[in-house]
């Protein structure tokens, strides 16, 4: 947990649009209110996610490439390094021991950091035992955080209400990431579980990744000067 990130680099906004108009066009809504984006598998596989991508770094800005890689270590390494040229400042992998070393491997050298997925939060005790693991949710988050943490990797996404948990767990070091964050008064979506800006970075998170609540906001940069007034209360309330 650091507090040498400044509030605005602690906001980082979901792109979840289809294209490269849509893209842009919100970019340039947000200005300067936005200095981390995150690209994910919506932008990239419609195509222009990565030419998005170098254009945000071409101008200055912070990007996070959530592709949630995990595959053979061999494909994980190569595709690790490929992604390492974007000059992307995060990207995620899941949290399986040989994959967050191989992507450890592809991201030498770089400045790319990685931050590992523990277990999806749509999963619950019951899906895991359905998919033949033989730990619950809580359990299995912990053991493959401190399996995160001896890889290397650099952090970990995860759910506001397991922050505290994990940073008391990991220590000050791991950077934690967390979506499903709602500012007080904001439509919840599909999102079930959700924590105001302020209480997910007093609880130790370094950064919160909001999506539509700035996306789908009638003056998006207004709703982001927002969560970033926010994100500066949490600060003050960390312990
Ligand atoms: O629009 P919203 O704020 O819900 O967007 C949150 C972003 O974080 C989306 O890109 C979503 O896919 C991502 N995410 C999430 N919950 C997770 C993991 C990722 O909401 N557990």
């Amino acid at each position: 947990m650091t507090n040498a990130i400044t509030p605005r680099d602690r906001l980082i906004v979901a792109l979840d649009v289809p294209g490269a108009t849509e893209a842009r066009d919100m970019v340039a809504r947000l200005g300067d209110s936005v200095s981390f984006y995150k690209i994910g598998m919506e932008l990239i596989y419609g195509g222009a996610g990565f030419d998005i991508s170098r254009a945000l770094v071409a101008d200055g800005k912070k990007v996070f490439i959530d592709l949630k890689l995990h595959d053979i270590p061999n494909t994980v390494e190569r595709a690790t390094r490929q992604l390492a040229t974007l000059g992307a400042t995060f990207a995620t992998v899941h949290a399986y021991p040989q994959t967050m070393a191989a992507a450890k491997r592809g991201a030498a050298g770089s400045s790319l950091k990685l931050l590992a997925v523990t277990v999806m939060t749509s999963y619950d005790d019951a899906d895991l035992q359905s998919a033949g693991y033989a730990f619950g949710v809580r359990d299995l988050i912990a053991r493959r955080a401190l399996q995160a943490r001896e890889a290397g990797v650099d952090g970990l996404i995860l759910s506001p209400e397991e922050a505290e948990a994990m940073r008391a767990l990991l220590g000050p070091d791991m950077l934690l990431v967390t979506p499903g964050v709602r500012p007080a008064g904001a439509a919840l979506g599909d999102q079930k579980r959700v924590m105001t800006p302020a209480r997910a970075i007093a609880a130790g998170a370094d950064h919160i990744v909001v999506g539509r609540p700035v996306t789908e906001a009638a003056d998006p940069r207004a709703a982001a000067q927002a969560i970033v007034a926010e994100i500066e209360t949490g600060l003050t309330q960390r312990r």
